[in-house]
């Protein structure tokens, strides 16, 4: 029970330093499994999913050290254990990795299918061919636990993926990395994350070669030694601060990032009016120069605008005069967080794919929920632009994905409060 409490309408002014990856932790975290050595990991975010990642782990077996606030210490050599089942594992949508690594280390893997964020069904079917591809055949246990195995060491093999699928191409390269021989990855996703995993894996050994575009080749090595090893810079974060600050009119510098992730973020932010200077590993967004205009997205894989910014930049949209146009391409359902805005004032009808954003009118604040991570991230957008007070629920989404987000946003100068509520008093105890 509890909940962001934001005073609206302070515009955001200042400087945020940008955590690491939560899409590349969840992956590089149980992608040590496959290692024969400990490693350290750096650049770990401090969020909810790599604290529940790093106690699976332990669940399993291995050494987890938390060695300050961003490294991490794993030793995977006395994880003794292919079976994933426990509650936690089914707390986590990224749980699915477990597969692809556990299958990796020991030929066979018994995991509980994932939970976690809840936009719309999350089929796994593509990550399953890939595995099947390799020599593991797979059942569904209950409904709820999927044990996959191979009768000997896996063997390379070609694989074609239907759609592009960030966790089949991840969960794939898990599995091949110590198969016997070449998979090829076709159709293959192009995310930051999956070059930042492959750097992982290739760092303490692995061939694995062509991450970043469409065809990803990995040889199958026998031996991963242990690395040192630090994640990329979260793109969603820096993508949500940045629509933070155009949404209030306010000027910030996002900090450790690196742009070029950022591109066609930064592309929509300049054509609705925001000046933009980009540096090595920083962005300026500068919204106080003219008045924004509308503009139309289509979230695709990337390079394409990432549909995680897609609930935060429709909020933004919504702040600004004109028509606006998003087609979710993506996933089929992301707009549950529509109707907490339209609570809040916002215009904006949803068909289908599509969200059709009257622009414009001022939000006012109320209370509302998250729905999933983005969602929640777009509602305290919207609560900082609101009048009055915005009251977010449900916050244990946020706090999957964002670390210190109410400190960060302090820090630019907005009103916001994390408050722990009595629930049968409905009292607030403490701030
Ligand atoms: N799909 C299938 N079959 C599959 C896999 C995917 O039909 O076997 C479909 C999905 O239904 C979806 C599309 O393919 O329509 C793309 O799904 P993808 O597999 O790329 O998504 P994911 O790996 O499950 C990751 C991120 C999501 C992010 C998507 C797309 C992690 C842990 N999650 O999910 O992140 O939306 O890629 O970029 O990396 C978030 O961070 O808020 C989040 C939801």
């Amino acid at each position: 029970m509890e909940k962001y409490v934001i005073n609206g309408g302070k515009v955001l002014d200042g400087e945020v330093t940008i955590s690491g990856a939560k899409n590349a932790a969840v992956a590089i975290i149980p992608a040590v499994i496959l290692c024969d050595e400990p490693c350290r990991i750096e650049n770990i975010p401090n969020i909810s999913d790599v604290s529940l990642i790093g106690r699976i782990l332990q669940q399993l077996g291995a050494e987890v050290k938390r060695i300050d606030k961003s490294t991490l210490y794993i030793d995977p050599r006395m994880i003794n254990s292919h079976v994933a089942t426990t509650d936690l594992v089914r707390g986590m949508r990224a749980s699915y990795y477990l597969l692809g690594a556990l299958l990796g280390r020991y030929n066979k893997a018994k995991v509980a299918l994932p939970g976690g964020c809840n936009f719309c069904a999350r089929p796994i079917d593509q990550h399953l061919k890939g595995f099947a591809a390799l020599g593991a055949r797979h059942e569904l246990v209950n409904g709820a636990i999927i044990d996959v195995k191979a009768d000997s060491r896996l063997q390379g093999n070609s694989v074609y993926l239907d759609m592009v699928s960030v966790g089949a191409t991840m969960n794939i390269m898990l599995a091949a990395v110590k198969a016997e021989g070449l998979t090829v990855i076709e159709n293959a996703a192009k995310e930051p994350h999956i070059v930042d995993l492959a750097n992982f894996l290739n760092s303490m050994g692995a061939q694995i070669r062509g991450a970043g575009t469409d065809v990803i080749k990995i040889r199958g090595v026998d031996y991963l030694h242990g690395v040192t090893y630090s994640i990329i810079p979260d793109q969603i974060e820096a993508g949500t601060y940045m629509c933070a600050a155009a949404a209030t009119r306010g000027r910030v510098l996002v900090k450790n990032i690196t742009p070029k992730h950022l591109d066609s973020i930064t592309a929509k932010l300049r054509e609705i009016g925001c000046e933009i200077k980009e540096y090595d590993e920083a962005i300026l967004v500068d919204a106080t120069k003219k008045p924004l205009t509308r503009c139309n997205i289509k979230t695709m894989p990337h390079p394409g605008f990432p549909t995680d910014c897609q609930p935060q930049f429709t909020t933004l949209l919504a702040t600004v005069n004109g028509t606006s146009i998003v087609n979710e391409n993506v996933w089929e359902t992301r707009y549950q967080y529509v109707s907490e805005l339209t609570l809040m004032g916002a215009h904006i009808s949803v068909e289908g794919r599509l969200a059709i954003i009257e622009g414009g009118s001022k939000l006012k604040g109320a209370p509302v929920k998250a729905t999933d991570l983005r969602a929640g991230a777009a509602l305290v957008i919207a609560g900082l632009c609101a009048d009055g007070v915005t009251e977010v629920g449900s916050i244990q989404y946020i706090e999957r994905g964002y670390e210190n987000i109410t400190e960060k946003l302090r820090a630019l100068g907005a009103d916001i409060k994390k408050v722990y509520k009595d629930e049968s008093s409905d009292n607030v105890l403490r701030a």
